[in-house]
């Protein structure tokens, strides 16, 4: 098995030269796949080792933080397997994915209820099956939580105005300072248990020290609080950790500042409990897409009505596309394109202006509107990396094109040489009979193929 990068030694320098490694580890985990089994499905290749290698990191970064992984970025049931048998907890937003959380073996306590907006069904669910923490951020929602489940633990979430970030979430939820005030007023009036403060400072965080400023926000809050005559013992992070490859120097900083501003505010020893909810850090770069040429048609230069030359292109039709797994804003998770060919054939092939059509009849689903590529054949392979957050979930089935299927693996040891990873089994001790149960279900689903040395999906 693989990965290791010992958390004392870490260095960009370092990440890049494993992660050239890793890609070509996972290059020959797909032509193996294709040799295998060479249909018109795309399918993903989920490389646990890169989810084992994320959780240790964060566990040697943030270690007072406790990571509940955001269901909605991807829910594929044998990645959340292996994260509850890693004692990872969930924040789930419907009533489907506390279904899947639970499936797959987390408990109720294990679980944050993180939309502030609960339709009142997903509430009475959420009360049959004891998941019982949860956000809110305005006064309905209070109202709602009083009539349905009043004995909710409640976590106010504030707003972080003012923070860049490829998804900022601050103009949907979260409630102002001033609003803090009334809201807790409120809780109090009509007796609910609010334990905390939560804030979401926006999906891929430009900006590291905004995470500083909103500890520092939350920490008002639990003054005030404590003045209306409650006394708070949870703070939520929320998520917008990035999660591609290349992508740990800014996660390095966005520890550093989280780091200094909970010594700063919320101490060890202080008995506030502290969680965040990362989402894209978990799943980006350990799925990679591995998508076929259905099609190609190579363009001729055309006159445009406003006298500009149209330069010719070589469309290519791919088996995914923009109703799978190229969905609303895929472009900003730091995917990469490359072409499955030999170095010979790279070198011996034209490179060409192309396009990357998406399989269905839309003529908006396209993947790249212009990339240079090598010449590619029908029947050949293009993988995409950095392909695990917010793909797979987004999914619509549209025009009848099938799912992506998902092969899991651990890429070989000798891909590692000395750097060793220990057995999956330290990842796991002291495992809890639930969590036992999540470990058996991925042992048997990944089998060891002696004839490559690599892990494999059964059947
Ligand atoms: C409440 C909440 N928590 C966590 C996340 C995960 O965010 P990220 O993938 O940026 O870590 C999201 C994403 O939308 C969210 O809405």
């Amino acid at each position: 098995m693989s990965i290791v990068l010992s958390e004392t030694k870490w260095h960009p320098r370092r990440e890049r030269k494993m992660s050239e490694i890793r890609n070509q580890a996972i290059m020959d985990v797909i032509k193996n796949c294709i040799s295998k089994k060479n249909n018109d499905i795309p399918f993903y290749v989920a490389d646990f080792s890169d989810i084992l290698f994320k959780c240790r990191y964060w566990k040697s970064k943030l270690q007072r933080v406790e990571p509940f992984y955001a269901v909605k970025c991807n829910s594929d049931p044998m990645l959340l397997n292996l994260l509850v048998s890693l004692g990872i907890r969930f924040d789930c937003a419907s009533k489907g994915e506390i279904d899947a959380a639970l499936g797959a073996g987390a408990e109720p306590s294990d679980i944050i209820y993180a939309h502030p907006f609960k339709s009142n069904t997903f509430l009475r669910y959420a009360a049959s099956v004891n998941v019982d923490l949860m956000t809110f951020d305005c006064e309905q929602e209070l109202i709602k939580i009083k009539r349905i489940f009043p004995q909710a633990r409640l976590v106010i979430r504030i707003s972080i105005p003012n923070v860049p970030a490829a998804f900022p979430l601050s103009n949907k939820f979260g409630c102002t300072m001033k609003d803090a005030q009334k809201l807790l007023v409120l809780a109090q009036n009509l007796d609910l248990n609010v334990i905390g403060v939560s804030f979401h400072v926006g999906s891929l965080c430009e900006q590291p020290f905004a995470y500083a400023r909103a500890i520092g926000m939350a920490k008002e809050v639990f003054d005030m609080a404590d003045d209306i005559g409650y006394h708070f013992t949870l703070l939520d992070l929320g998520g917008g950790f990035p999660g591609s490859t290349g992508s740990l120097d800014i996660f390095d900083k966005m520890c550093y500042y989280i780091n200094e501003a909970l010594d700063e505010h919320f101490p060890e020893g202080c008995g506030v409990r502290v969680i965040a909810e990362p989402g894209c850090y978990v799943a980006c770069s350990s799925y990679t897409l591995c998508c076929k040429v259905l099609g190609k048609k190579l363009t001729s230069d055309e006159d445009t009505a406003d006298g500009d030359i149209y330069k010719k292109k070589c469309f290519y039709y791919l088996n995914d596309g923009a109703y799978g797994s190229f969905g609303y804003g895929f472009e900003k998770y730091g995917y990469r394109i490359k072409p499955l060919l030999s170095k010979s054939q790279q070198a011996s092939r034209p490179v060409l202006r192309s396009k990357l059509w998406g399989a269905t009849c839309c003529s908006s689903d396209y993947i790249v509107e212009d990339c240079l590529l090598p010449e590619m054949e029908v029947g050949e392979y293009i993988v995409f990396d950095n392909m695990g957050a917010y793909t797979r979930s987004l999914t619509t089935g549209f025009n009848g094109f099938p799912m992506p299927l998902t092969h899991y693996v651990f890429p070989p040891q000798s891909a590692y040489k000395n750097d060793k990873l220990p057995p999956f089994e330290d990842y796991c001790k002291d495992l809890g009979s639930n969590r036992l149960k999540a470990f058996v279900k991925i042992q048997d689903y990944i089998c060891h193929d002696d004839s490559n040395d690599d892990l494999f999906r059964k059947g």
